[in-house]
């Protein structure tokens, strides 16, 4: 070999070598944060992994988003969230119940914990109120279901005597539950009949859960010719109307409005009107950047977030507005 390529090699080797212990310095640099949603496949927790994404980019820290659908998984994932020098991170827990765990071993591995959206439940069925926790005003939400519905009934000049209300339950979670004993209130407030509320609990919370669940109803109701579709999210009431459509009843004798406003947009889209009236849009996207920075602050500034934080803001979207609004908010 020539001096002068050899010279040229070692520079060249100089360079990359450098060029790559710089990188190692930096992605060892990067804070890392977790970010572990219970159902992915759910548009809901996309949107909120989107957004958190984005306080990543805006701020320049890696984010690590894990789909936990069980508890195993869940405990699995934090112990790599650790392996992997991660600070903290957020959870939707697939088990409320789960929160005793979790936060052990939050502690045991020195990571920083935000939840979001269901509230960690402990050993004696309170919540565990010293987590901090981003959520919403479920049981307000679920009141302005109720009631838009029954506008909505009133509106179609429905008598209320043939109207059968299915409610797509889910007490394990006690947001749900917030939210479908809340929309039951405002019916019962606006003059419907306690015995046309026809619960139906839910096994599992997605489609095929409340579309069974509505369907048990529907069977057993053949009286009513109009229904209310209630559910504590979109899922809940999109089964339920798959379970109006099976029953042979036309898009115009259903009314159903969604929770997260996320899950809708095919539906809303769809050519043919269906019995989905509308979703009660809420803020995916500061549920996931907000409770991602929090995380972000507490590491880089020490900033120790609130116990609980309310997202008030809700949105009805329907086939006229809803393209408008999600665009508004950045989730079209
Ligand atoms: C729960 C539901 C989600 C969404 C959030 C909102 O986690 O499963 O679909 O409604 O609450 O906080």
């Amino acid at each position: 070999m020539k001096r002068r390529d050899f010279v040229g090699l070692a520079a060249v080797s100089a360079v990359a070598l450098t060029g790559f212990a710089g990188t190692v310095a930096r992605a060892a640099d990067k804070i890392k944060i977790g970010f572990l949603v219970k159902q992915a496949e759910e548009p809901w927790f996309q949107t909120e992994w989107r957004f958190a994404e984005k306080a990543a980019q805006d701020h320049g820290f890696e984010l690590l988003k894990i789909a936990v659908p069980d508890g195993e998984r869940t405990l699995t994932a934090i112990d790599s969230l650790a392996a992997n020098g991660a600070a903290g991170f957020v959870i939707c827990t697939p088990d409320v119940r789960l929160g005793p765990s979790i936060v052990a071993k939050a502690k045991a591995n020195d990571l920083k914990l935000v939840t979001v959206d269901d509230r960690f439940v402990g050993p004696d069925g309170k919540f565990m109120e010293d987590v901090p926790y981003v959520g919403m005003d479920a049981h307000a939400v679920g009141q302005t279901q109720g009631k838009l519905l029954l506008e909505q009934a009133k509106a179609r000049g429905w008598n209320l005597a043939d109207t059968g209300a299915i409610v797509n339950s889910f007490e394990e979670l006690d947001t749900a539950h917030q939210r479908t004993s809340g929309s039951i209130e405002s019916l019962l407030a606006g003059g419907f009949p306690k015995e046309s509320i026809y619960n139906a609990p839910n096994r599992t919370t997605d489609i095929p859960g409340s579309f069974d669940a509505s369907n048990i109803v529907l069977t057993q109701h053949h009286d009513k010719k109009h229904f209310l579709v209630i559910g504590m999210n979109d899922n809940a009431v999109l089964g339920g109307i798959r379970a109006t459509e099976g029953a042979g009843l036309k898009p115009a004798d259903v009314i159903g409005i969604g929770i997260n406003g996320t899950d809708v947009i095919a539906e809303l889209e769809k050519k043919e009107v269906t019995g989905l009236y509308g979703s009660l849009l809420l803020s995916p996207n500061v549920h996931g950047y907000k409770t991602t920075m929090m995380v972000y602050d507490w590491q880089t500034k020490g900033t120790v977030p609130p116990k609980f934080t309310p997202i008030r803001d809700v949105t009805l979207i329907t086939r006229e507005n809803f393209k408008q609004k999600l665009t508004e908010m950045g989730m079209m």
